[in-house]
Parts: structure tokens; C-alpha cells; sequence
């Protein structure tokens, strides 16, 4: 059972056939919400909206830890994580679709490992290749049936939030190497990481990143729900394709 992590611009997953809703308790706390779990096309799958169902819960309050305890507790085969970006890169528009092939984290502050407290021996786990490259294989292979172009191999930054970058400090991410900026990247895919959980992320193009393109003048972030609804359907076919199995794509009842 695969399951797909929601954030910004996926706070339900229409695709889904919900069958029910589970509160699971986990040692860190509250996750986002409820684990939803359902079919897609006749495959099971779970979603959590990573901000929470009402959208309240801000990237640096994630309960990151206990979000990927509660997936990992399900034993879910892998995970899809599903996430706004900011485009640094020049090539990347609004609306594209982008499959990050790596991380620089610079986010503080947050739990970023499953491994501390109550005598847990010290732990460096292994983050070469932060994403599952199988996964990001078979993401990959979705968007092409469907004609959908996916841009491949971008760098992703993940800062702390909730306030947008400066242009100076875009600046800076593109020195570093960076070619998309968002704010839930991490410390996600290393608790994935360290639960043995297969993970890839799905990058959404909300808007130029500050000071570039259509954001030299600023971000009207309230402005940019239309890009980013058109782009999410993509999104929900690509997981469709991803996870369903073809004969049993039929009109759905229930959706969250
Ligand atoms: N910066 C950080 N996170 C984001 C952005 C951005 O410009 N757009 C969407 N998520």
C-alpha cells in the first residue's frame, strides 16, 4: 500500500475511494489528521494532508516525526510526497512538474531524527541518495504514459518558513546549487530514511521564487491557487497511474 502525502494545493486526494479513518497514536504525538485510507482504482492506498485537513498547521509545526511513524506503523510500501516549490532554476515555470533527485536542508529547530531520547544508541544513518530512486523510476514512468512532462534531476532547498525567501537569499540557494525551494522537504525524507520507508518526492511549481521572473516586484502567494489547482490534477492522475491498476479505474464514490 502506497502512501501519498498531501501538502499545499492537496489537502484532499479526489481519486481516493475512502473506505475509512484512522487517529493512530504514535510516541511523537499528533500526526497532521486522521490516516485516510481508500482505493485508488482498486489498489489501497492511505493519504495525510501534511498541514492538516483545515490547512492550519504551518511547515516548521509539522509533527514530521509522527507523520512518518503513523505510515511507517501501517507498513506502507512506500511514500509519495506531494509539495509546493518555489522555481530558482530559469527553466522551471509555474506549473511544471518537477521530480527533485536531491536535498540541502536549511531548516533548524525541527525533530529531525527518530533517533534520540531515552537511551537510544547514536545513529548516522546513510543520505547519499536521499529519494528512492525505484520510486522516482516508476514516477517517472507514470508521467510518460500519461504525455505528462516531468522535469527531472532539480535540487531541492528546504527552508524554514512560513515567511517566503528574500531575493538575496534566492541568490544564495542558486549559488548553492539549488533549483527549488520549499519548506516540508525536511526533515521528511530523512525520518523516511530512518524508518526504512521508500520515499520520493512530486514538486509542484507554485511560483518564481522572490526576485525572479513574474516575483521581481513580490509573491502574492493568495494569488497562486489557480496554477496550482491545474497542476495537482496532473499530480492525481500521475499517483492514479502509479498506484491503480487500469481495469478497475471506475467512477468514485466517496472522495475526501
Ligand atoms: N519558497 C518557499 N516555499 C515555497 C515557495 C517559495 O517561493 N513556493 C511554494 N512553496
Amino acid at each position: 500500500m502506497l502512501a501519498i502525502i498531501g501538502g499545499s494545493g492537496l489537502t484532499t486526494l479526489s481519486n481516493l475511494d475512502v473506505s475509512h479513518r484512522e487517529v493512530v497514536r504514535t510516541p511523537y504525538g499528533e500526526a497532521s489528521g486522521p490516516l485516510v485510507f481508500g482505493q485508488i482504482c482498486g489498489q489501497p492506498a492511505v493519504f495525510l494532508p501534511r498541514h492538516g485537513y483545515g490547512h492550519t498547521i504551518p511547515p516548521h509545526l509539522v509533527n514530521y516525526r509522527a507523520n512518518m511513524w503513523a505510515l511507517a506503523h501501517h507498513k506502507v510500501s512506500g511514500v509519495i510526497s506531494v509539495a509546493s516549490v518555489g522555481s530558482i532554476r530559469a527553466d522551471l515555470e509555474p506549473g511544471d512538474i518537477v521530480l527533485p533527485h536531491q536535498i540541502i536542508d536549511y531548516t533548524w529547530g525541527r525533530k529531525s531524527t527518530m533517533f534520540d531520547g531515552n537511551g537510544t544508541p547514536v545513529t548516522h544513518v546513510d543520505f547519499t541518495e536521499p529519494y528512492d530512486v525505484d520510486l522516482r523510476r516508476r514516477i517517472l514512468a507514470a508521467g510518460r504514459q500519461l504525455s505528462i512532462d516531468i522535469k527531472m534531476d532539480a535540487v531541492y532547498a528546504a527552508t524554514q518558513g512560513p515567511r517566503l525567501e528574500t531575493a538575496a537569499e534566492i541568490n544564495r540557494l542558486e549559488r548553492d546549487g539549488a533549483d527549488v525551494v520549499g519548506m516540508t522537504g525536511m526533515p521528511e525524507a530523512i525520518l523516511a530514511r530512518e524508518l526504512d520507508l521508500s520515499y520520493a518526492a512530486i514538486n509542484v511549481v507554485a511560483n518564481h521564487a522572490a526576485g525572479r521572473g513574474s516575483s521581481a516586484g513580490g509573491i502574492r502567494f493568495e494569488s497562486l491557487g489557480h496554477v496550482l489547482n491545474e497542476a495537482m490534477g496532473q499530480v492525481r492522475a500521475i499517483v492514479e497511474k502509479l498506484v491503480g491498476s487500469p481495469d478497475n479505474c471506475q467512477p468514485l464514490g466517496m472522495s475526501v
